[in-house]
């Protein structure tokens, strides 16, 4: 009994078909559901005799196969057919969809991320609003040092200990907080200072500082390490120089040139004729700070720089004015496109 009616399904199964989902589904329900006829057989199958077991178990197992395979054949015909109907929206454009680019200070940005952790450096990110401790006070600025007052700095109405960060060595603050060292980072981050917008100035821009501590760390190891990273990003012809300069949280601290890499160093108007262009300051972490962020100075040293991404994408791709970056007019960003 059992055998024919299988054997009798099995004929069947060559020539079911279903035009829709609705007709899929109602096959489903009718063969492969919970109270379908194949579940129906196997209740049926329990009460065959031991010995006829193992061939009608074959056999029900091979209806059981073929109908999964015969659904699944028609599901995905089904499919097809429903995806015809997409492709066929007359309404669309026949013009490819342009790609939006990615922002000129996000792909310089990334690029410096790049250099640097091919140098071993890692990612540290931090909040924008800070409190005082972690943008100047760990930092070594001194209770009237001007970059506190009010020309300088955006505070948060009525609350005097917090502010928008001025710089992201807040970041590099925290990451001493909680790291042993040997520590390699780079901070990557939005910073605000409050100053007149015009071609030059902004009251943000973007900013990537780095910052290594471990036992043997000196001012050679710093000078290495940007002179890789300036060729990296400029052209391996690149010479650097470094002048001495002044940072309450470096010491001692310098401001880093490059060869002017529109005039290759011979001098043009870029450069205001002297084959140089500023990039970024540096310096040896002060000890100071070492100690107020719980590195134990006399064990420890570490080096510091921090650069402007808008001054590394202005060198790159000349652009003059810096309010060109926060605008987003599409006509000056699509001139990224090849860059992305
Ligand atoms: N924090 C400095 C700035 O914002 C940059 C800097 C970082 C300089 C580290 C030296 C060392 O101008």
């Amino acid at each position: 009994m059992l055998t024919e009616k299988i054997e009798s399904l099995l004929g069947e199964v060559a020539g079911l078909q279903a035009a829709d989902e609705k007709e899929l589904e109602s096959l489903r329900l009718k063969y492969l559901s919970k109270k379908g006829i194949v579940n129906e057989l196997m209740g049926e199958f329990r009460n065959v005799a031991p010995e006829q077991k193992r061939e009608i178990g074959m056999k029900l197992n091979t209806l059981k196969t073929a109908l999964q395979d015969k659904f699944n054949e028609l599901k995905q015909a089904v499919a097809v057919k429903e995806d015809d109907h997409a492709s066929l929206d007359l309404t669309r454009t026949p013009y490819p969809t342009p790609l939006g680019t990615r922002h000129p200070l996000s792909i310089v940005k990334n690029e410096i991320i790049d250099i640097f952790s091919r140098l071993g450096f890692s990612m540290a990110d931090g909040p924008e609003v800070e409190d005082d401790w972690h943008v100047f006070s760990s930092m070594n600025f001194a209770e009237d040092h001007p970059a506190r007052d009010m020309q300088d700095t955006f505070f948060v109405e009525q609350h005097p200990d917090i502010v928008l960060r001025t710089h992201t060595s807040s970041v590099q603050s925290r990451v001493m907080e909680h790291a042993e060292p040997p520590i390699r980072v780079i901070c990557p981050g939005r910073v605000y200072r409050n100053e007149a917008i015009s071609a030059r100035a902004h009251c943000f821009f973007h900013q990537v500082e780095g910052l290594y501590i471990d036992k043997d760390v000196s001012f050679t190891d710093l000078k290495q390490v940007l002179l890789t990273f300036a060729r990296e990003m400029f052209g391996a012809d690149t010479k650097i120089r470094l002048r001495p300069s002044y940072f309450p949280f470096t010491e001692p601290s310098a401001e880093m040139d490059i060869s002017c890499n529109i005039c290759g160093g011979k001098g043009c108007s870029f450069c205001k004729h002297t084959g140089w262009v500023e990039i970024l300051g540096c310096g040896m972490v002060d000890p100071n700070v070492l100690d107020a962020n719980g590195i134990d100075s006399k064990v420890y040293k570490g080096y510091a720089f921090g650069m402007g991404v808008e001054r590394i994408t202005n060198l790159k791709y000349q652009v003059k004015d810096l309010r060109l970056f926060s605008e987003n007019d599409v006509r000056f960003l699509d001139e990224f496109m090849a860059a992305n």
